[in-house]
């Protein structure tokens, strides 16, 4: 059952998804080679605590760090460690957190130092992806819409869409119905309606979409060993169009 949102229950998700915001705009700052991925996942909980918000990650069927952390040809849910990010790296910080019985939740895709050109296209295509997915979260449309135009800026520029992972609705949960896949047909799927809020999240593999899982039972990598990227957005779908929750400052 897809839950709809009253306009009071999506205001208190974008307070969430403000904080999750607040902390993705602070970790970008950090970003830089010689960090240690650990001390992100410290620093990123500590901003959620100061602000009253619970790490929506943590616990979560087990996971046990705050951040997910997902470097070069990881795809999503690496785990922070003693790792230390390097010159040229391109590093996934995926975060979430629960604030006053609403959850928030995004993505956003750095690089670290200097990166090459073919990192750096991977990251502006899937980030356009993303957008591209937003416009069509309307009332009115269809899920296929979003799903297909993601999938449209994907391929057209010669990437993949992953398939084994999708984005989701989300509220006083952090996965609801419906799941939102990254690829699809226009004019399929559930009808859009005002009052939804949807996580949409393209992950974009420079090869194959295929993926696997690491024995550590998390940690998703591209199975050809090729760069992936990802972002995420919540977004509420309203009377004006979507309305981006999570936007970075
Ligand atoms: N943004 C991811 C998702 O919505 C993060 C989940 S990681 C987990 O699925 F550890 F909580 F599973
Ligand atoms: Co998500």
């Amino acid at each position: 059952m897809v839950i709809l949102k009253l306009p009071e229950e999506i205001e208190k998700a974008r307070a969430s998804n403000r904080i999750v915001a607040e902390v993705l705009s602070r970790l970008r700052d950090k970003v830089k080679p010689g960090v240690k991925t650990k001390d992100l996942d410290k620093f990123a909980e500590e901003i959620a605590e100061k602000r009253g918000a619970r790490p929506a990650f943590k616990g979560y069927h087990g996971y046990p760090h705050s951040l997910c952390i997902s470097i070069n040809e990881v795809v999503v849910h690496g785990m922070p460690s003693d790792r230390v990010l390097q010159e040229g790296d391109i590093v996934g910080l995926d975060f979430g957190v629960c604030y006053q019985g609403f959850y928030g939740d995004a993505t956003i895709t750095l690089p670290v130092g200097r990166v090459t050109d073919k990192a750096l296209r991977l990251m502006q295509v899937t980030e356009q992806s993303l957008y591209t997915g937003i416009e069509q979260a309307v009332n009115g449309n269809r899920l296929g819409d979003i799903s297909a135009a993601v999938q449209k800026v994907v391929e057209d520029a010669g990437y993949s869409v992953v398939r084994d992972f999708v984005g989701h609705g989300i509220g006083k949960n952090l996965h609801e119905e419906p799941q939102v896949p990254n690829f699809g047909q226009r004019g399929r799927g559930i009808e859009l309606k005002r009052g939804m809020i949807l996580a949409i999240e393209p992950m974009v593999n420079e090869g194959h979409y295929k993926v696997q899982i690491q024995p550590d039972g998390w940690t998703v990598v591209t199975k050809d060993g090729s760069l992936s990227a990802h972002f995420e957005h919540s977004i509420a779908i309203t009377d004006n169009g979507p309305d981006i929750l999570s936007k970075l400052s």
